[in-house]
């Protein structure tokens, strides 16, 4: 594989950079290091069968530039963060959709056919269809980040059909692991590190959640890739849900957080059944069908949340970076 990894050197995608590269594949790490660490990279940028490109993208030209000769394109630069979007309403709109379709785009100018799409659970809302399957009734969206992947996702079908794509689309909970830098156990552990006697915690700590170890992803992806479940299939889009067969309380999650740091904090809720507006109470997906195409993740959701930690413990420059 000749691959082109958007968001690079991002949490996840400079993960799977390092798995494409042990897998023998050459890859292409495209980031504007909005996000991204270039530290993330240092294994890879030893590494012959890899190429750095800085780059940006909404820059449609540039992006096809930096992509000629590669066969597969995994998509995950995005603004990554659900939380902040209303205070930006443009910024999902650009770095999310505009994006997705210049990345599309780049492809169908140069002839690239394979693309993976890292998308959301937050697109189905607030469904009712606990654990929520690929197929649940098109959901009200609560989000602009949520909103602006479900767009994402409806061009990669629309170039699916139009232009004989092979398309993937796959739908993340949150995502744990080595090199995380955003999410709740950062904000608690940045939290923690601060002032170790007193936690603030968005909501009620009732809110219930699924969270997927970051290698069982990648892998989770790869093993999909692989089987190419896209390519006979009536419509070239193939649609995943990744998580964990399991959910966890916030107020669980914290009391293993605390207990694995050792930390006795006074917890201040501030109170209501949700964080934000867009923070979902209750996000559990059904993963029958990933699990049926022979994939299921080796950890459980508090296995990821102990190595999280002790990621973050043994690499704090990451707090200063993502101030
Ligand atoms: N982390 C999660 O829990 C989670 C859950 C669901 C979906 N996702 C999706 O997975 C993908 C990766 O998320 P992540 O957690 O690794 O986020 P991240 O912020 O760590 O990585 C995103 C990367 O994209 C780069 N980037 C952003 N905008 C860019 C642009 N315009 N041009 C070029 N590069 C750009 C950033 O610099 C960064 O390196 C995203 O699409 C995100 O929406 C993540």
């Amino acid at each position: 594989m000749k691959a082109f990894v958007t968001g690079a050197a991002g949490f996840i995608g400079s993960n799977l950079v390092d798995r494409l590269l042990a897998g023998g594949s050459a890859v292409v790490g495209w980031d504007n290091f909005s996000t991204g660490q270039e530290r993330f990279l240092a294994r890879a940028l030893t590494q012959p069968q890899f190429r750095l490109v800085r780059g940006d993208n909404l820059d449609g030209d540039a992006l096809a530039r930096a992509m000629a000769g590669c066969d597969t394109v995994f998509h995950l630069a995005a603004n990554a963060d659900v939380r902040f979007g209303t205070d930006h309403p443009r910024k999902d709109l650009e770095q999310n959709t505009v994006a997705t379709f210049n990345v599309l785009e780049a492809m169908r100018t140069i002839g690239v056919k394979r693309i993976a799409f890292s998308s959301t659970g937050s697109v189905y809302g607030e469904s009712t269809a606990i654990p929520t399957p690929e197929d649940a009734p098109f959901p009200v969206q609560t989000s602009l980040y949520g909103a602006s992947k479900v767009a994402g996702e409806a061009l990669l079908a629309a170039y699916g059909e139009g232009f004989e794509f092979e398309c993937y689309v796959f739908r993340f909970v949150s995502i744990l692991g080595e090199r995380y830098t955003h999410g709740h156990v950062f904000d608690f552990y940045r939290q923690l590190l601060e002032h170790p006697d007193s936690l603030r915690v968005l909501g009620d700590g009732t809110q219930r959640k699924s969270y997927l170890y970051v290698q069982d992803c990648i892998d989770a992806i790869l093993h999909v890739m692989n089987l190419g479940t896209a390519r006979d299939a009536k419509h070239r889009t193939q649609v995943y849900n990744l998580g964990t067969p399991e959910y966890v309380q916030v107020s669980d999650s914290i009391r293993q957080i605390c207990a694995t740091l050792g930390l006795k904090p006074r917890l201040d809720y501030t109170g209501g059944d949700r964080g934000w507006t867009g923070d979902n109470p209750f996000i559990f997906l059904d993963t029958k069908k990933i699990q049926a195409a022979g994939w299921k993740p080796r950890l459980t959701i508090a296995e990821g949340i102990v190595r999280t930690l002790r990621w973050l413990e043994a690499n704090r420059w990451v707090f200063d970076s993502r101030r």
